[in-house]
């Protein structure tokens, strides 16, 4: 069921989503080579509680027996790991790595979630294309998020967008609804066709979310029950915004 979000609900989701863009504003400016992913996920950690949001990913469940509970704040995956991997202390960044970081922050009982692919000191100018391209698919996912128009619009504009740029969409994820709950109605992938799904309406707040990679879009799971990696070894890239649909355009909420 797609939720449309009250006056009320809108200003509490507001709340959530800035302190998502003030945890990226913080990781931004602390992001240097030589950092594990775990100080990484330390530094989110804090600037989060520091402006009165929890965690919502540290404890998440996947719902699949066997499969640990998600143990922190963020993911942060690292140049050919797609999402999903956990900060861990004998992971070190380097000059040159790119390095995506997702987190929600949940606050009154209602979620933000973004991510950014970060760049650690000077990169690959290949590498720097998968980035820019990424965020640039969002921005081409998000001119058909209003009334008008329909999920299938979004998602076509996102994977035409990246498959022009010689690039891949992961299929097995996809961005979201969001609210009360960190995944709502509707799924929205990052490919489909113009005109299909559920229309867009106003109070419809959304997670969309490309993840990008170089080369092939298979991805593999590792043994950890989270990891995702490209199967080809290539670079991945992911960004993502927490979005509310108007009457007009739409409201990015993960911004400052
Ligand atoms: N933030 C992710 C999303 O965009 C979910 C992460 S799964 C978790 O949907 F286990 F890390 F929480
Ligand atoms: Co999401």
């Amino acid at each position: 069921m797609v939720t449309i979000k009250s006056k009320k609900e809108i200003e509490h989701m507001r709340e959530a989503c800035k302190i998502v863009a003030l945890t990226y504003e913080e990781l931004e400016k602390r992001i240097k080579p030589g950092m594990t992913t775990w100080e990484i996920d330390k530094i989110a950690e804090d600037t989060m509680k520091k402006y009165g949001g929890i965690p919502a990913q540290k404890g998440y469940s996947c719902g699949i027996k066997g499969i640990p509970d998600y143990p922190c704040a963020t993911c942060v995956s690292v140049n050919d790991e797609v999402i999903h991997a956990i900060p861990s202390k004998k992971k070190i960044i380097k000059e040159g790595d790119i390095v995506s970081i997702d987190t929600v922050v949940l606050k009154d009982g209602f979620n933000g979630d973004a991510a950014r692919t970060f760049t650690v000191g000077k990169v690959s100018k290949e590498a720097q294309r998968l980035v820019d391209v990424t965020k640039q698919a969002f921005y081409e996912g998000i001119a058909f998020a209003k009334p008008g128009y329909r999920i299938g619009d979004v998602s076509h504009a996102i994977g035409e967008y990246v498959r022009m740029q010689g690039y891949s969409v992961v299929e097995e994820f996809q961005g979201h609804g969001i609210g009360k709950e960190m995944h709502e109605d509707p799924g929205i992938p990052n490919y489909g066709k113009k005109g299909k799904g559920i229309r867009l309406e106003p109070g419809m707040t959304l997670a969309i979310e490309p993840m990008v990679i170089q080369g092939k879009h298979n991805i593999l799971e590792l043994e950890d029950g989270w990891t995702i990696i490209t199967e080809d070894g290539s670079l991945a890239a992911h960004y993502e915004n927490t979005i509310l649909i108007t009457e007009n355009e739409p409201e990015i909420l993960t911004l400052l």
